[in-house]
C-alpha cells in the first residue's frame, strides 16, 4: 500500500518519532510512504515529499516535524473534501496516517465517513484528546514546565515575591496540575474549576502569615477570570489576539499577567508573571514521549495492515490499543478532578 503521512495542528515533541516509526515499520512490511506537507493543506495543494529510510534517519530526538504543520481545515475550504479525494486518487495514495489532535483527527473522522482510508495517531501537549490515557508531547511539556517552576522558585524566594506561571492548556488543566504538583506549586488554577480571586488571595495571605515570604501560582492559559474589566458571570478568557483559526479557536494568552496584577493589588505582595508559551512545545521529546510516539507509529501501521480504518492508536494503562476516531473527537478529555484534589492538599 502507499501510505500518506501528515502532521496537523500545533506542533509537539515526538512528531518526528512517530513519522520515523510509521515509515520504518511500513517499509519493513513492504509498503511505500509519502509525506504530505503541512497537514491537510498539503493534501489540498498536492504538496508531497518523498519518505524513505534516509528521510527519517536521525530525527527520533528532534522536536517539531519534518513534514511541517498547519491548522488548515478541509471543511472550511470550498469543495475541500472533493479536492482532497481527487488528489488522493491522483497521487495513488491508498491510505492516510493522520498524526494530530482533536482538530486534525476531527477532519480525519469526517473524511473516513466520506470513504477515505484513514488511521490516526493522537498528538497534543494538552493531553485533552479523548479515548487515550496520554498523548505524546504531554510528558515533554510537563517536564519543561516543571523545570521552569523549579527555576522560578529560587528567584521568587530570593526576592520575596509571588510568581505566577502561565502554562498551556486551552480547555484542560492537565499540564498545570502535573507540572504544578511536580514543581510544588502553592496554588494551581485550571479551566475545569472556577477561579475565585478572593480565595486565591486568601490562600496566599495565610501562607505568608505562617512565615513564607514567596509563593508560586500555576495557571492554565484557558482559565476564565472575573475581574473588574472582565465581568462576565462565568468569567472570560484572556486573549492575546481576537483572531480565530480555521477551527474557530481564539488565541489565548495573558491570563498570568492579569492574575499577577490582581494578586499584587489585593494582597500587597510583590508579584510577577512568567508566560511559558511555545517553549513548552519546542525542542527534544523526553524518553517517555519518544517511546510512546514510537509505539503509536508502529501500531498505526498495524492498523493499516488489518485495514482497521477509522481507528487510531491509543494508550490504555500500559497497552497500546485501538480507539475509534469518533470516540477520540466526540468530547474533550478534561482533567480528572480527583487528581486536582490531590494537588490541592498542598495549596497554601
Ligand atoms: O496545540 C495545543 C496548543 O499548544 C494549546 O495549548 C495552545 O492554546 C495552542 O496550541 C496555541 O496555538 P498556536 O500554535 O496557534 O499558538
Amino acid at each position: 500500500m502507499k501510505i500518506g503521512v501528515l502532521t496537523g495542528g500545533g506542533d509537539c515533541p515526538g512528531l518526528n518519532a512517530v513519522i520515523r516509526a510509521v515509515v520504518r515499520k511500513a517499509l519493513l512490511l513492504g509498503h511505500e510512504c509519502i509525506g504530505i506537507k503541512e497537514g491537510w493543506r498539503g493534501l489540498l495543494e498536492k504538496n508531497f515529499v518523498k519518505l524513505d529510510l534516509d528521510s527519517v534517519s536521525g530525527i527520533l530526538h528532534r522536536g517539531g516535524t519534518i513534514l511541517g504543520t498547519s491548522r488548515t481545515n478541509v471543511y472550511k475550504v470550498e469543495n475541500g473534501e472533493k479536492i482532497v479525494k481527487e488528489n488522493i486518487k491522483e497521487a495513488n495514495i491508498d491510505c492516510i496516517c493522520a498524526i494530530g489532535g482533536e482538530d486534525t483527527l476531527g477532519v480525519a473522522a469526517k473524511l473516513f465517513k466520506a470513504g477515505v482510508n484513514i488511521v490516526g495517531v493522537p498528538k497534543t501537549i494538552d493531553n485533552d484528546l479523548n479515548a487515550t490515557d496520554y498523548t505524546f508531547g504531554f510528558d515533554t511539556a510537563v517536564n519543561i514546565a516543571t523545570e521552569a517552576i523549579d527555576r522560578l522558585h529560587t528567584t521568587a524566594e530570593s526576592h520575596n515575591r509571588v510568581i505566577v506561571v502561565e502554562v498551556m492548556g486551552r480547555h484542560a488543566g492537565w499540564i498545570a496540575v502535573h507540572a504544578g504538583m511536580a514543581g510544588g506549586a502553592d496554588i494551581i488554577l485550571v479551566p475545569e474549576k472556577p477561579v475565585n480571586l478572593e480565595e486565591v488571595c486568601d490562600i496566599l495571605t495565610k501562607r505568608h502569615s505562617r512565615g513564607k515570604s514567596f509563593s508560586i501560582v500555576v495557571v492554565s492559559e484557558g482559565v476564565k477570570l472575573q475581574t473588574e474589566e472582565q465581568t462576565d458571570k462565568d468569567g472570560s478568557f484572556v486573549l492575546s489576539s481576537m483572531q480565530k483559526d480555521a477551527f474557530g479557536h481564539v488565541r489565548l494568552g495573558g491570563v498570568g499577567n492579569i492574575l499577577a496584577e490582581e494578586i499584587e493589588k489585593r494582597t500587597g505582595f510583590e508579584t510577577r508573571a512568567t508566560v511559558l508559551g511555545h517553549i513548552q512545545r519546542g525542542g527534544s521529546p523526553t524518553a517517555f514521549d519518544r517511546v510512546l510516539a514510537t509505539r503509536f507509529g508502529v501500531f498505526a501501521v498495524e492498523l493499516i495492515e488489518k485495514r482497521r480504518f477509522g481507528y487510531m492508536a491509543a494508550l490504555r494503562g500500559n497497552e497500546i490499543v485501538e480507539a475509534s476516531l469518533d470516540d477520540a473527537v466526540g468530547k474533550l478529555k478534561t482533567l480528572d478532578l480527583r487528581l486536582y484534589d490531590v494537588a490541592a492538599t498542598f495549596f497554601g
